[in-house]
């Protein structure tokens, strides 16, 4: 079936989660990050997500905003910057204006002139998804936000992709589903929707039961894959 709908993960994805770290470390006040800052965005980022899906199978959900700021507590007192607590604040600070990679802008006008629906379908809260887009400028291109939130579980669990479904009407085959996590992109297979894994560096495929259709270096090839 043709895609009508094109829905997009968002940290990794959309937006780049190493640039909060990144951007701190070239700043004159946290000069600390200078060497450490890819440790630091490394296992903020793992540590997150960890502790989403620990969340998820044991029922204890809170919203990514905590799971957020525990990884970034876990990552800074590993790294040895444990107790600086500006450097805390700047880093959650920036997590709010992350930088969208350079071809997401086109490549979503692109989908919109073709007549597609576009959506973020995120972990993250609704308030971070507002800041995100809000600061990256993407918001005319997006139909909708959609957020974990409405079911209180994180991604992977069924109830997350069906958001999708629900709020556009589609079937799962007209959706194509884009992200740059390799286990998001797998689990979004076995559910049913097309799937694209965007893998800027080269990672092997995760071993899971189902694997992404389709496999890109960036966001740029997502509109002919869409049709469009
Ligand atoms: C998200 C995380 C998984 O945006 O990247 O849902």
């Amino acid at each position: 079936m043709a895609i009508t709908t094109c829905v997009f993960d968002a940290y990794g994805t959309l937006f780049d989660v190493a640039a909060a770290a990144r951007q701190a470390a070239s700043e004159p006040d946290f000069s600390a990050l200078k060497d450490s800052w890819p440790q630091v965005a490394e296992h903020w980022r793992t540590k997150q997500l960890n502790y989403s899906w620990l969340r998820a199978v044991t029922g204890a959900h809170c919203d990514f905003w905590e799971v957020t700021q525990n990884g970034l507590d876990w990552a800074l007192e590993k790294t040895g910057h444990a107790g600086d607590a500006a450097l805390r604040a700047r880093l959650l600070a920036l997590y709010w204006e992350l930088q969208a990679y350079p071809e997401v802008h086109k490549m979503l006008q692109t989908l919109k002139a073709g007549g597609l629906n576009t959506a973020i379908l995120s972990n993250g809260s609704p308030a971070m998804l507002k800041g995100a887009v809000d600061s990256a400028g993407i918001g005319a291109d997006l139909d909708a936000l959609l957020s974990v939130e409405s079911v209180g579980i994180f991604k992977p669990d069924a109830k997350v992709y069906d958001l999708v479904g629900a709020k556009f009407g589609c079937a799962k085959d007209e959706v194509l589903f884009v992200s740059s996590n390799g286990w998001d992109a797998a689990a979004a297979t076995g559910y049913g929707f097309g799937t694209a894994w965007v893998n800027r560096s080269n990672e092997p495929m995760d071993r899971l039961p189902w694997t992404p259709a389709h496999t890109l270096k960036d966001l740029t090839g997502i509109p002919a894959l869409a049709g469009v």
